[in-house]
C-alpha cells in the first residue's frame, strides 16, 4: 500500500540549519521510501499571506526548491512543484471556502493570536488582518485535499490546520453525499531535533539566530557558527554538554560514537573555540557536498524552472481530474452532456448527477494466447478502458467486481506517455484509449470517473434489489 505523504514549504525565508534537520533531510529520506509516493510543494502563495516583498518570495522560492533537490530530493521519484503552478488548487480553496463554516475559520490559533494582540493594544480586533490570513486553512486545505494526501508531516504548530482540513472535507463529503476525500492526518517526527539557534533559543529566522544552510558558503557558515553563544568557562575547566547549543547541533549531524566523543572532549574540558572548529568541520563535511550541487542548480534558473514545470504537470495530472469530479458534484457541469441526459426518457426523472441511462458495461474476451482480459464501454458504446490480460479468469473476474464498486472518485488515474492508466493499490490493472492533447485527456478522465460512478450506482442497486427480494420471497 503506498502512502501519499504531502507537504508545503512557505517561500518567505532562506533555509538554515534547522530547515535542513528539522524538515529538509527528513524529507529527503521520507520520498526514497518505497511505499511512499511524497508530494512536497513550495507554499508560495501561502507566502503571499506573510511578506508583500515579491523579490524575498521569488528568492526563497528559488532557494528552498535548490535546497531540496541539493539535499537528495529525486524530482522524478517524488511529484515536486510550486503551489502557484497548480490553478486546481486555489479552484479546489474556493469550493471549499463555500462549505466551509466562518466560525471555524474564526477559531484558528494563527487568526486569533492576531486578534487578541489588537484587542490588548484597544486597536480595532481585525486590524491590519487580511482576508488572506483568514483564509490560510482554508488554502491549506486544498493544498491537501487536492491529492487526497494520508500522513502530511508538519510542525506542532500546524496541527489545528490539518484537523481544519478533516473538518473541511467531512463536511465537503456530507454536503455532496460521497466520499471524495480521504482525512488527512498530521505527522509530527518525534525523532527529528529540533535545533537551537545562535542565542541558545530554538533556530527560527523570527528570531534571527539561524545559521544558513547554504547562502553565504562556507565563510558563512563558519562566522556563524564561531557566535553561537557559550558560557564563560574557560579552556581546562569541564563543559556541560546537556545545555549547549554546540552539542545539539553536532549531535544532529554525527554518528553516536562521534557524539559521544565530542561529549567526552567536551567534559575533558576542549576550550568553546576549538569545539566551534570541530562542530565547524562536523557540518561543513556533511554540508559542503551539497552546496555544491546547490550552487550549481542556482546557477542554472532555466533548468530549475524545466523540473519545476514538470513537477507541476505530474501534479496536476492527479489534481486536474479529482476537482473535474468535483465540479460535477456541485453542478458545475458541462452542458452537453445535462442535453444528452434530458432527451433520454428513462433518465429524465433521474437526478442529473448520476445519468442512468445505459449503464456502462464490461465486455470480456480471450487473447490468442489464451489469457483473459475484459474491455469497459461507456453509456455511448464507447471502450474507456482495456484491462490487462490474467491467466487465470477467476482473477479478471475479481477485478470487474472491484471496478463495479469502486466508484469515480475513489479510481487512482495517471497518465502514462498518452494514455490513462488505471491503478488498483499501485499497480496498473487497465488502460484507456489514448488521448491527442490536455483537452482531450480531460474529457477522457471525466467520462471515465462518471462510468465509474454509475457503474457503482448501478451495482448498489442490484444489491438493494436482491436483498430486498430476499426478505420479500
Ligand atoms: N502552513 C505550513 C507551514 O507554515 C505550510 C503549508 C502550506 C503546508 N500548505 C501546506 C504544510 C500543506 C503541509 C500541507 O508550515
Amino acid at each position: 500500500m503506498h502512502t501519499r505523504v504531502l507537504t508545503g514549504i512557505t517561500t518567505t525565508g532562506t533555509p538554515h540549519l534547522g530547515n535542513f534537520v528539522g524538515a529538509i533531510r527528513p524529507a529527503v529520506l521520507a520520498s526514497k521510501d518505497p511505499n511512499v509516493d511524497a508530494f512536497y510543494f513550495m507554499a508560495d502563495y501561502h507566502a503571499l499571506i506573510k511578506s508583500d516583498d515579491a523579490n524575498r518570495v521569488e528568492a526563497s522560492r528559488l532557494q528552498i526548491a535548490a535546497s531540496f533537490l541539493a539535499a537528495g530530493l529525486d524530482p522524478d521519484v517524488a511529484t515536486f512543484y510550486r503551489q502557484s503552478d497548480i490553478p486546481e488548487v486555489p479552484e479546489l480553496m474556493w469550493l471549499l471556502t463555500c462549505v466551509t463554516s466562518k466560525g471555524l475559520l474564526n477559531r484558528a490559533h494563527a487568526y486569533k493570536a492576531a486578534v487578541d494582540r489588537n484587542i490588548e493594544q484597544q486597536e480595532d480586533a481585525d486590524a491590519g488582518v487580511t482576508a488572506g490570513l483568514y483564509m490560510y486553512p482554508v488554502l491549506m486545505a486544498a493544498d491537501i485535499l487536492a491529492f487526497n494526501a494520508n500522513k502530511v508531516p508538519v510542525g506542532r504548530d500546524q496541527i489545528q490546520h490539518i484537523e481544519m482540513a478533516r473538518d473541511i472535507a467531512q463536511r465537503f463529503n456530507h454536503t455532496y453525499g460521497r466520499e471524495f476525500f480521504v482525512m488527512p492526518e498530521a505527522h509530527i517526527e518525534e525523532q527529528v531535533a529540533t535545533l537551537p539557534g545562535l542565542d541558545g533559543r530554538k533556530m527560527s529566522k523570527s528570531y534571527d539566530n539561524t545559521i544558513p544552510l547554504f547562502e553565504g558558503g562556507t565563510k558563512g557558515m563558519r562566522e556563524a557558527i564561531m557566535k553561537i553563544v557559550t558560557d564563560s568557562r574557560a579552556p581546562g575547566e569541564p563543559k556541560d554538554s546537556a545545555n549547549s547549543a554546540l552539542f545539539t547541533i553536532f549531535k544532529a549531524f554525527a554518528t553516536p560514537a562521534e557524539t559521544q566523543a565530542f561529549e567526552e572532549a567536551l567534559h575533558g574540558g576542549i576550550g568553546w573555540g576549538e569545539a566551534k572548529t570541530v562542530l565547524f568541520e562536523r557540518v561543513e563535511a556533511d554540508v559542503a557536498p551539497m552546496r555544491a550541487r546547490y550552487e550549481d542548480l542556482m546557477a542554472r534558473p532555466d533548468d530549475m524552472e524545466d523540473i519545476l514545470l514538470a513537477g507541476a504537470a505530474k501534479a496536476r495530472a492527479i489534481a486536474g481530474p479529482l476537482v473535474e469530479t468535483l465540479r460535477e458534484a456541485v453542478g458545475l457541469r458541462n452542458a452537453r452532456h445535462r442535453r444528452k441526459v434530458a432527451d433520454e426518457p428513462t433518465a429524465a426523472a433521474a437526478p442529473a448527477a448520476a445519468p442512468k441511462a445505459k449503464p456502462p458495461r464490461f465486455a470480456s474476451f480471450r487473447e490468442d494466447d489464451g489469457s483473459f482480459r475484459f474491455r469497459l464501454f461507456g453509456a455511448d458504446g464507447e471502450e474507456l478502458l482495456l484491462s490487462r490480460s490474467f491467466a487465470d479468469p477467476k482473477a479478471a473476474g475479481t477485478l470487474r467486481q472491484t471496478l463495479a464498486t469502486l466508484g469515480g472518485a475513489q479510481a487512482a488515474l495517471e497518465s502514462q506517455g498518452d494514455r490513462i492508466v488505471l491503478l488498483v493499490d499501485g499497480a496498473v490493472v487497465a488502460e484507456g484509449q489514448s488521448y491527442p492533447d490536455e483537452t482531450a485527456r480531460a474529457a477522457l478522465v471525466l467520462r471515465l470517473r462518471t462510468a465509474l460512478d454509475v457503474l457503482a450506482a448501478v451495482t448498489a442497486d442490484e444489491a438493494a434489489a436482491k436483498a430486498a427480494n430476499k426478505a420479500a420471497g
